[in-house]
């Protein structure tokens, strides 16, 4: 581990996670690594929640805001929810237990655009930050350091921050020193200036990045594992949205829209990004490229194959099996592979200038073409918007992905009135079920719904939504713009509602 910190005043710093976790106080601000399950560090948090639990068992109070990149793993938000050691987390959670205790009320959630987590801060809405815990795979003589398997707000939490806590862990590849793009330029309006990023894989940052060693109170060694969860092998629904995402694809470049090498990628996490980047494998596509948030499995696949020349993003999100292919061959990376802060892989600028082609998940469309990616029957919060935002609203072509049912079939993914929504219908372009694919560009509000119905609606619901459409017609002569039943809109879809789900 000697040869990870050579900065020698650094060196002087390492100690124990517990001594390290008793340096953050209750009421503290936490500024976290971590993103996507990589990065994320992996003892700070443990010994947090040992001291809280041991506080909370002396009938003192312990809790900590947490503010991070995006999601990280069980072993941060998990194990600090479970010790009810949090007060507030920002801006992403997926975690079942955090997402319980959001939703029963104990924690406060602020759930952000990733591109606008850091400015917001930087503008002072959260208030000031206390301590950052940062992992990074070496510390460099001259004191920078070489970033780990995400970057996401690390440079903002490590320049705000009043006290810093490092941890360096030998599992992640020495070799990452060159993958990582970091940009210091920002700054607040009225001095912003334009980002001279115009191809996905321009550098227009550093490979380090920077801490005052002076604020560091803490370097912490450790050799753990990413998350690294495994992919969900491929089902029918997956691979029949894929295949639809990708026909249309090559339409779009048979129309003279979208040339043959496609536009930069961006793909969700999750089962159907991956199906779709598997899809893109067996299609004739040649020298495409990615600016996205996360790379999965797929994307490392359409490398290897020399389908892909290169990928933007923020972050890792390997399976097992990906990350040991990706640490093997790593060297094959360098070049193809750059990591930025999660304000560049997801600013609005370079995402419009690019021009990317963005597919992300939902949870439920409404027929109008409104989305809803984080609300449960408008209250009960899934995960957050993350990047989704981001990336759909500036891109150049957008999709949105689901099976046309949820739970079983008890729950159509495709209802009347969105019960919650966070892409509005002028932004949402193409929506992709299992069933089909509904292209909604040009399309007024009463023919998007015909055309969603009878694309991508569930055969089983979609008497219900023609009725539901003819009777609001009906109901109102003259507001039949985007005819409505407010009244019998919310709360329709659920077919069955002794299911006993949220
Ligand atoms: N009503 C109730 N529950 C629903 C539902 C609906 N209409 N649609 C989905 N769900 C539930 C599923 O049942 C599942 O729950 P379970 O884990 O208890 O089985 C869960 O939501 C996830 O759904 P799934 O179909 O497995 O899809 P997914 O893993 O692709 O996740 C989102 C879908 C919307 C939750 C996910 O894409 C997300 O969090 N999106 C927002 C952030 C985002 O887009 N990030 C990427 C930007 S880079």
């Amino acid at each position: 581990m000697a040869r990870r910190i050579l900065d020698p005043v650094l060196a002087g710093r390492v100690m124990s996670a517990d001594d390290a976790a008793a340096l953050i106080g209750h009421g503290d601000s936490l500024g976290i690594s971590g993103f996507t399950g990589a990065g994320y560090p992996k003892a700070v948090p443990a010994a947090l929640a040992r001291r809280a639990e041991a506080a909370h068992a002396a009938g003192e109070e312990f809790r900590v805001q947490l503010w991070s990149g995006a999601s990280t793993a069980p072993e941060v938000d998990g194990l600090l929810a479970g010790a009810h050691a949090l007060s507030k987390r920002l801006p992403y959670n997926s975690d079942p237990t955090l997402r319980g205790e959001i939703n029963s009320g104990e924690v406060e959630y602020v759930d952000a655009h990733l591109s606008h987590s850091a400015q917001h801060m930087w503008f002072g809405f959260y208030g000031s930050l206390d301590v950052a815990v940062v992992e990074v795979t070496a510390i460099l003589p001259n004191g920078l350091l070489v970033p780990s398997s995400s970057v996401g707000n690390n440079k903002t939490w490590l320049d705000q921050a009043s006290k810093v806590i490092l941890e360096v862990n030998s599992w992640q590849p020495r070799e990452f020193e060159g993958f990582h793009d970091v940009y210091y330029g920002t700054t607040l309006p009225p001095h912003r200036v334009p980002l001279q990023l115009t191809t996905s894989m321009q550098r227009i940052g550093e490979p380090y990045l920077r801490v005052d060693p002076a604020k560091v109170v803490a370097v912490v060694e450790t050799d753990a594992p990413d998350r690294n969860s495994p992919l969900k092998p491929l089902d029918d629904d997956s691979r029949a949205m894929a295949d639809l995402l990708v026909d249309f694809l090559r339409h779009e470049v048979a129309h003279g829209r979208v040339p043959a090498e496609l536009l930069p990628l961006q793909s969700g996490v999750g089962n159907v990004a991956n199906a779709v980047m598997a899809g893109l494998l067996d299609a004739e596509f040649e020298r495409m490229t990615a600016y996205t948030e996360v790379i999965q499995d797929g994307l490392l696949d359409l490398l290897d194959a020399g389908k892909l020349t290169g990928v933007s993003a923020t972050s890792f999100g390997l399976s097992l099996e990906g990350a040991r292919r990706f640490m093997e061959n790593i060297d094959s990376y360098k070049g193809r592979i750059l990591l930025r802060s999660e304000e560049i892989s997801n600013h609005p600028e370079i995402v419009r200038r690019l021009g990317v082609i963005a597919i992300n998940g939902m949870i439920e469309a409404d027929i109008y073409g409104n989305v809803n990616s984080t609300h449960v029957m408008g209250s009960a919060i899934m995960n957050g918007i993350g990047g989704s935002g981001d990336f759909a609203r500036n891109a150049f072509l957008n999709f949105f992905v689901s099976p046309s049912t949820a739970k079983g079939g008890a729950i159509s993914s495709i209802v009347p009135f969105a019960s919650h929504v966070d892409h509005t219908e002028h932004d949402v372009q193409v929506l992709v079920t299992e069933q089909g694919l509904a292209d909604l560009r040009g399309l007024s509000p009463r023919a998007r719904a015909t055309r969603i119905i009878e694309s991508c609606a569930h055969p089983d619901y979609r008497e219900q939504l023609r009725d539901y459409v003819a009777r609001a017609e009906a109901a109102r002569p003259t507001a039949r713009h985007t005819p409505h039943l407010l009244t019998e809109a919310l709360g329709w879809h659920q077919r069955f509602l002794d299911t006993g789900h949220m």
